[in-house]
């Protein structure tokens, strides 16, 4: 009597294939339980080698931020290269399944963190990623800062590694660089809006100058950073109306500020929140002689509701490269009978950090002139966008993102 019997074999080889499917499932389980399929790991795959070439091709143009000091600091060639190990695994969620965007999301980091009930727990509470938040009940609403206890002040501008910025600021962020206030329920929920390539030195520094300032105004908020792949040149507008539409799929935010990262505000009384009517609020930039250049100017950092921004179908995506694009929100807001209000210019104080002058896009002037009667055409409902990664950094949130619409038809 053997146990080497046919039978027996078959049950072995069955039972072996059973296991080895089991440890291949339990494999590819990710941490919140779903599974992920075959599409979705050839896409992490995609992702990952994408950003691979996207990090090379911006290490090669290794002039970015050379005009600020240095202080041997080694700077990341792209926000993917630094804290590789703490990135949470990609989740596949495929083809937008939303049938009235026109994006296409391949990849989609795990949110799970994301203040969606927007609960009012110590953001020490998540530091760790352990403890259960506390949940304290708040009915106090938040009111503004008191004028007179801001005023004026200098912002830090010597680099600093990235990594070393979100040691000093993640305890006191949720991850993607949310915040909100721990005692009492936040009226304004503001959505930061930054357009970006090529700017890591000017990202760091704005990001430790940038959650200070906002963390002491009571307001929830959230610094998106939405940076354009190589290929086409820079599109600062429709990396803002991407950052919208992704923003949106977060939270509904009610407030949007679009921010140039290189500007870093001068004074506390500053407050991002969203008044009635669209506010500009670079206003005095020192490299313009703390003046306003002309009256109807819109850009570096500005600031409309959600109903706003829709009112006018977002930014135009024609302007690439530099100029124009905030011209043209300017001539849409008024089309809407919007008007641009600001604040006092001893309050809208900017630094702008040193870069070198962009080249002007010699269209700008022609776009700006089709405009008004592209509105309805050329917008957030036009855009067409490929995402190519979200992640939740600690201290913001980002975005990789191809734009579609074609310079030549703008
Ligand atoms: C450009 C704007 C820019 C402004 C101030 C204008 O000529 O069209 O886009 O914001 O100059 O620099
Ligand atoms: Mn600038």
């Amino acid at each position: 009597m053997t146990i080497f019997t046919k039978a027996n074999l078959i049950r072995f080889a069955v039972g072996t294939i059973c296991f080895l499917l089991l440890l291949n499932f339990l494999w590819t389980t990710d941490s919140d339980g779903s599974s992920s399929s075959s599409l979705s790991k050839l896409s992490i795959r995609r992702v990952h080698k994408y950003a691979h070439i996207h990090n090379r091709n911006d290490s090669d143009r290794s002039a970015i931020g050379s005009d600020i000091p240095a202080g041997g600091h080694k700077l990341p060639a792209a926000p993917l290269a630094l804290s590789k190990e703490r990135e949470r695994e990609l989740h596949i969620v495929g083809r937008n399944s939303n049938s009235n965007s026109t994006s296409t999301v391949i990849a989609i980091a795990n949110f799970t963190s994301i203040p969606q009930d927007l609960l009012h727990a110590h953001p020490q509470d998540f530091a760790n990623g352990t403890q259960t938040p506390q949940v304290t009940q708040i009915t106090q609403n938040c009111t503004d800062p008191d004028p007179r206890d801001g005023g004026p002040i200098t912002p830090n501008t010597t680099l600093e590694s990235l990594d070393v910025i979100e040691a000093e600021l993640g305890p006191l962020l949720r991850p993607g660089g949310a915040y909100q206030p721990i005692d009492c329920i936040a009226q304004y929920h503001v959505a930061i809006v930054v357009p970006f390539r090529d700017r890591y030195a000017h990202l760091s520094v704005f990001l430790r100058n940038i959650h200070p300032f906002l963390m002491k105004q009571r307001i929830a908020y959230r610094i998106f950073i939405i940076e354009q792949t190589n290929g086409k040149p820079f599109n600062r507008a429709a990396m803002m109306n991407i950052g919208y539409l992704e923003a949106l799929k977060l939270y509904q935010w009610d407030c949007f500020i679009f921010h140039d990262v290189d500007l870093l505000p001068l004074d506390e009384r500053n407050l991002y929140n969203c008044p009635r009517q669209p506010r500009h609020m670079s206003v005095a930039i020192d490299t313009l002689n703390f003046k306003l250049p002309y009256r109807s100017i819109f850009g570096g950092v500005s600031a409309m509701t959600r109903q706003q921004f829709q009112a006018v179908n977002g930014f135009s995506n024609s302007f690439f490269g530099w100029g124009g694009e905030d011209d043209d929100m300017s001539n849409r807001l008024k089309h809407a009978n919007l008007f641009i209000s600001r604040y006092p210019i001893n309050i809208s104080r900017y630094k702008m950090l040193k870069h070198q002058k962009e080249k002007a896009n010699p269209k700008r002037y022609e776009n700006l002139q089709n405009g008004i009667g592209k509105i309805e055409m050329d917008g957030i409902n036009s855009i067409k966008y490929e995402i190519y990664s979200i992640k939740d950094f600690p201290t913001f949130t980002w975005y990789l993102a191809e734009l579609k619409n074609s310079e030549r038809k703008s």
